[in-house]
């Protein structure tokens, strides 16, 4: 498994070992083993030797090294399960160039993770969640609420009305360990948003209202972001706020129909709580095991 490191690939990890896998997992760091847990230290592009054969191999990293890793691999798997993202539509129209390079390294990879899968008689699924959180170690949700405590009050461009919908690592973990035994999962790309949509203003309230004391939602007109957003990139910082200003005011929704028909995939409302948006106290975050 790569990625296990991460707040999904922990998840995984985590639903692997309660059904009683052997979990053989690769970081770039030193990891201490757990009941059922064996890490060996490694990356992609310089991966450590591994068994000639395994049940399954999960990608809950970055899925670009993991297709390239993935096609001059040995490793012999029956089953491959790869996340990616649903930036690759999300972003595919995206005024950023950076962004719309991801997009064309997601599909890529997607692509190439199949297409490696079908020469060797495999079975691959991608899997492409929304809006991350859950383990209080994201970039986006816990991003705020660490923000929003520092300052006692968060601001957000009045009219931030575009649909989201944010999505439980564990869900995700759930869809994944899913895909073992669902065949009809192969060759498959599933979006994998979370159980409710909702405006990315009433998103961000929930976020604030879980913390205590709860900071206040500060919404302000959208020209001074605007402002301050083309002030940062011609300073070469905040690259990329443009984009996510503009995106705040769009819809961004997928179809969980494919995944809750083929995975059996069933995910949670957004209740968020204050441990599911702050991060582990340092050392705290430990390996799971
Ligand atoms: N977080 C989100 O909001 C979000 C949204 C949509 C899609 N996704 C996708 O969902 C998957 C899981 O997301 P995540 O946020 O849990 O992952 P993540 O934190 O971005 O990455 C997970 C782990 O990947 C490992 N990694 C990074 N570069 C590597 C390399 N070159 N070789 C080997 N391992 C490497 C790191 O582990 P070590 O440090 O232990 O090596 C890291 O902890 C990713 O594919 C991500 O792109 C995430």
């Amino acid at each position: 498994m790569f990625g296990a490191s991460g707040p999904v690939g922990r998840a995984v990890v985590e639903r692997l070992l309660g059904a009683g896998w052997q979990v053989l997992a690769v970081s770039r760091q030193p990891r201490e083993a757990g009941a059922g847990l064996t890490w060996l230290r490694g990356e992609l592009d310089a991966p450590p030797v591994l068994p000639e054969a395994v049940d399954a191999i999960f990608s809950c990293g970055p899925l670009d090294a993991f297709a390239r890793w993935y096609a001059g691999a040995g490793l012999q798997a029956p089953r491959v399960v790869a996340f990616g993202s649903t930036s690759a539509q999300a972003k595919r129209d995206s005024a950023d160039a950076a962004e719309r390079a991801l997009v064309a390294r997601l599909l890529l990879a997607e692509r190439a993770v199949l297409d490696t899968a079908a020469t060797r008689g495999a079975a691959a699924t991608l899997l492409r969640p929304t809006l991350v959180y859950g383990a209080g170690r994201d970039a986006s949700l816990t991003r705020i609420a660490t923000l929003a405590r520092r300052w006692g009050r968060f601001p957000l461009p009045r009219g931030a009305t575009g649909l989201r919908q944010p999505v439980h690592v564990d869900d995700l973990a759930a869809a994944a360990v899913a895909c073992l035994d669902r065949p009809a999962s192969a060759g498959k790309v599933y979006a994998l948003p979370g159980g409710e949509r909702l405006a990315y203003r009433e998103m961000v309230a929930r976020v604030l209202g879980c913390l205590d004391p709860a900071p206040r939602l500060l919404e302000l007109p959208p020209v001074l972001f605007r402002i301050a957003a083309r002030l940062g990139s011609i300073m070469g910082r905040g690259r990329g706020l443009e984009a996510v200003l503009g995106r705040m005011h769009s819809d961004l929704v997928f179809d969980d129909a494919p995944a809750r028909r083929d995975l059996g995939y069933t995910p949670r409302a957004f209740r968020p709580d204050a441990a599911m948006v702050t991060p582990p106290p340092a050392g705290g975050g430990s390996d799971p095991d």
